[in-house]
């Protein structure tokens, strides 16, 4: 078995279930991307450029270097590839990345509208904001510098301004759960904010300790990659 199969499995296998699921715009298309960060390596396994879920296997996955040069695979990787390599390179808790264009938040990233603290459980998961990263052309090197800058906030969710999202983990598997419960928020918001009515959000001293909490989780990840025996 390769270095690198376990890892080209889990990211066709969450990739593809994203494109079932909606979460890339269109189940026929090939909008998105996925990738995770090799453990002790500065390489990534990613989705290739423009190629349909449904159709991609095994050896359509892409392992590149952090300058993109290839490793493993006849594909070229994603456009995004830099700005998933920016994320890995800001944020040493950051395992896993998935770039999506899942309908209500991209609702929200055309009104240019972060979503609060609406719920316990969501701010516990990703943190105390989801935010708006500024428009820059898709695999624009200022797109991968507007959210190199953003993601300094240590939240896991983000929405691109007239584009897509952006969800970042320390697994594939929580990252996948970002970007279902940024969905729900952002449904649950839009609905709210139709109505006209005013919105409540959670109270600012429970934020913080939810907050704080999120934190420490990721603190205690980079503390683990940084022991000897990792
Ligand atoms: P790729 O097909 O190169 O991954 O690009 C898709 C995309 O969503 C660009 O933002």
């Amino acid at each position: 078995m390769g270095r690198y199969d376990d890892y080209k499995r889990r990211v066709l296998q969450v990739s593809q279930r994203l494109s079932a699921d909606g979460y890339f715009g269109s189940k026929s298309g090939s909008a998105g991307n996925v990738s995770m960060l090799v453990e002790n390596e500065d390489a990534v396994v990613v989705t290739p450029t423009r190629l349909q879920y449904d159709v991609m296997t095994f050896d359509d996955i892409c392992v590149v270097d952090f300058d993109l040069a290839r490793i493993e695979g006849d594909r070229k990787p994603s456009i995004e590839t830099p700005m998933h390599v920016a994320a890995y390179k800001v944020r040493a808790d950051v395992s896993a990345v998935i770039h999506t264009h899942q309908t209500f938040a991209s609702a929200l990233s055309i009104l240019n509208q972060p979503i609060p603290p609406l719920f316990d459980e969501v701010t516990l998961a990703i943190g105390n904001t989801i935010d708006v990263v500024p428009y820059a052309l898709s695999g624009s090197r200022e797109l991968h510098d507007n959210v190199a800058r953003k993601l300094a906030n240590r939240c896991h969710c983000y929405i691109l301004q007239n584009h897509g999202t952006l969800c970042v983990g320390t697994d594939l598997d929580k990252t996948f759960t970002f970007v279902e419960l940024l969905e729900k928020s952002a449904h649950i918001y839009m609905d709210a904010l139709s109505t006209g009515k005013p919105i409540t959000v959670l109270p600012e001293k429970t934020v913080a300790q939810l907050h704080a909490a999120v934190i420490a989780r990721q603190d205690r990840e980079i503390a683990r990659r940084r022991e000897p025996s990792h």
